[in-house]
């Protein structure tokens, strides 16, 4: 078995797995387009131990040490699949981590709308989705996931010490990145596919009963402005239901919570 000596990824097992990985790299999501551009298949995946250059959301950063957390990219290639499914296809991969998480290490995993993931109110992991379409149908997608797992306060920057966390921090445990990983790439690509089939439905229940959004009042940036409301359900096709101070029901598909 090759232990890699610094990050403790078993690259024997990564590589027998076709995972394409690098020790450092700017961004997987960058990589991963880069393959997708090239042909590479569904369930294509890029796994990096440290990133340089991570992308969160809305232009933002996503810090990456090495040697403590997630960071990879998995490639998508939905048939026949419209370009307005790719925002749901975040809360699906939502969770299918968030329940992996759960099990694994009996983390109390939250997930607030439509892409984070919380312990105790702090941000334990997110999900950047990037789509490329043709028209109105999509070509690919990249399924792009970054977990804080064995962080110590000091692996994070100051500015981020309030509203970030890790499973280390929370539960006093370390997991091992490459089994849960190799795990979390077959249920994802297993959700998605599902999701492909049958669209939000099978994922509606476990995402309620996981979600720390609903019942809340919120405020959501929209383009142009905020709506804010109650979040009262999310529907079968993944929109978030707000109820605003009127009474008036707003479906919301894409927006971040602020
Ligand atoms: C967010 O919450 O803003 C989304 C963060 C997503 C970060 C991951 S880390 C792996 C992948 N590569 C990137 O550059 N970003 C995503």
């Amino acid at each position: 078995m090759l232990l890699d000596s610094t990050t403790g990824y078993n690259l024997e097992l990564l590589e027998k797995r076709g995972v394409h990985y690098y020790p450092s790299l700017g961004s997987t999501n960058v990589e991963l387009r880069r393959l997708a551009e090239e042909g590479a298949p569904e369930g294509a995946v890029v796994l990096a131990d440290s990133q340089s250059a991570g992308r969160g959301r809305r232009g933002r950063t996503w810090h990456s040490p090495p040697g403590k957390g997630l960071y990879f990219s998995l490639l998508l290639r939905p048939q026949q699949i419209g370009t307005a499914a790719a925002a749901a296809l975040t809360l699906v991969a939502a969770v299918s981590t968030a329940r992996l998480l759960r099990e694994s290490s009996g983390a109390a995993v939250t997930i607030k709308w439509p892409n984070d993931l919380l312990v105790n109110t702090k941000k334990l992991g997110g999900i950047l989705t990037e789509a490329k379409s043709e028209g109105t149908m999509l070509r690919y997608l990249l399924l792009g996931i970054g977990l804080n797992l064995n962080h110590e306060i000091d692996d994070f920057p100051v500015e981020l010490r309030g509203r970030a966390t890790s499973l280390a921090l929370e539960y006093g445990h370390t997991l091992e990145r490459t089994p849960f990983f190799l795990s979390l790439r077959e249920n994802l690509l297993e959700d998605c596919r599902l999701f492909f089939k049958k669209g939000f439905a099978p994922f509606r229940q476990p995402w309620k009963e996981m979600s720390s959004s609903l019942g809340r009042i919120i405020a959501v940036a929209l383009p142009g402005r905020t709506l804010r409301g109650k979040a009262v359900d999310i529907d079968t096709a993944g929109a978030l239901l707000i109820e605003d101070e009127r009474g008036e029901c707003h479906r919301i598909l894409c927006g971040e919570i602020i």
